[in-house]
């Protein structure tokens, strides 16, 4: 008997879309779970994601107040997909509901924001998890067993990026992402977050970093109405000043005594979605960049000295592959991984097994987040400070 699971999605946007597209893709992918998930109702101020939740979702309800969404009792799990800075309210609401909570990254927009909801989860005793949908990547997965399974030996350095195009054009649109009091930070909020985590789960605990910020383009055009964040302006729409920064870089060091550089931009132009990672070892070395997430780039040593990298493609012999499509080198893409980790999510949910990762995963982010924020006006290497110690 499968345990029904009632969802509440807290804004249809780009991320609250592709949730709700989870639930309802997860039985035909995951027949042998241990849960449904049942679309109870989803919260948004704009009708006509509203009217879209009900009719192209299949939302039983559909509200403009999130707060009836957080409290209907028919909702076991609450998703957090609204811009950054509603995050922290609307967790410490799911939590004094007693709901598990799904949060899309970061958790509010500025580091004490996710400490506050690690703490008023801790004190609820709710179920978290955060949407580094990335780190869900097969071919990722395989990437940190190989590394655990000391197939690269000691890893020397790092280094991460994730460089995008979405304000790369000046006409870009003033949305939210560009607000203080809506994103919080920048892109060290938005895809540092993101590339931070993924470090994370491969090498370890970053201990010291020394950074710079810039914004490169200091003023947009203002949107008209709800808008996603690859729209445009016109040359003579009134225009609004750009409050965050557009990129961040970063040089860190981790506790195994890697190395390792960081560099997340919005505003470069060519790479589109460039969230990738290279990971050095003394016997080998992995490249792998979510543009060609079905591809793994692996040099070793012992196995391939003079034929330099080889390519590993995607396939159904890697973790969760096989869910989406058969054999080898079959393709999967962006949405498939938040399938991915929605599905770990709630068969963690329905089991009651630990999911990672949570707020607290989160917290070690932000944790370095901080540090970088630090160094900005420091101009000096920071410590990391364990922010999951200052949780209340
Ligand atoms: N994991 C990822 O790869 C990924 C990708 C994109 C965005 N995100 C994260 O997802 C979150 C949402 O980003 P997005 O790109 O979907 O934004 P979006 O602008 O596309 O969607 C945000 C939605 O929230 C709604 N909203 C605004 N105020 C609200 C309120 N008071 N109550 C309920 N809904 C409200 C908006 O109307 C909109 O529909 C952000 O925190 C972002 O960092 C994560």
């Amino acid at each position: 008997m499968k345990r029904r699971i009632g969802v509440a999605v807290l804004g249809l946007g780009w991320m609250g879309q592709a949730h709700s597209r989870s639930a309802r893709r997860i039985p035909g992918h995951f027949p042998d779970r241990s849960y449904d998930p049942r679309l109870v109702v989803c919260a948004d101020p704009v009708a006509d994601r509203r009217r879209s939740a009900l009719e192209d979702f299949g939302f039983e309800r559909a509200v403009e107040d999130w707060r009836s969404a957080v409290e209907d009792p028919e909702v076991d799990a609450v998703w957090v997909t609204a811009p950054n800075m509603l995050h922290l309210e609307m967790i410490e609401a799911a939590a004094a509901a007693g709901k598990a909570i799904f949060s899309e990254k970061p958790i509010g927009g500025k580091p004490e924001h996710a400490v506050t909801a690690l703490g008023h989860a801790r004190a609820a005793g709710v179920a978290t998890g955060v949407g580094y949908c990335y780190l869900w990547s097969p071919l990722v997965l395989h990437a940190r067993d190989l590394i655990a399974s000391g197939a690269l030996g000691e890893i020397t350095h790092y280094r991460g990026r994730f460089l995008s195009m979405y304000g790369s054009d000046p006409l870009g649109l003033l949305t939210w992402r560009f607000f203080v009091d809506q994103a919080g930070y920048g892109v060290t909020s938005d895809i540092l977050s993101h590339s931070v985590a993924m470090a994370r789960f491969l090498v370890g605990p970053v201990t010291e970093v020394v950074g710079m910020a810039n914004t490169t383009i200091p003023r947009r055009p203002l949107p008209t109405g709800a808008a996603s964040h690859y729209g445009l302006g016109a040359p003579d729409d009134p225009t609004g000043e750009v409050e965050n920064e557009d990129f961040a870089s970063m040089l860190c060091r981790f506790e195994n005594g890697a190395t390792g550089t960081f560099e997340v931009s919005r505003t470069v132009v060519g790479p589109e979605s460039q969230n990738a990672f290279e990971v050095y070892g003394t016997k080998g070395s992995l490249i792998w960049n979510h543009e060609r997430l079905n591809e793994l780039q692996y040099y070793s040593v012992t196995d391939s000295p003079d034929s330099g990298y080889t390519t590993v493609y995607g396939g159904e012999r890697f973790p969760f592959h096989g869910a989406f499509v058969p054999g080898k080198a079959n393709s999967i893409g962006f949405e498939d991984l938040v399938t991915i980790q929605d599905h770990a999510f709630l068969e963690a949910l329905a089991t009651g097994t630990p999911f990672s990762p949570g707020f607290s995963e989160a917290v070690d982010v932000v944790s370095v987040q901080q540090a970088l924020i630090d160094s900005w006006t420091s101009r000096g290497w920071q410590s990391v400070r364990d922010l999951t110690e200052v949780t209340p």
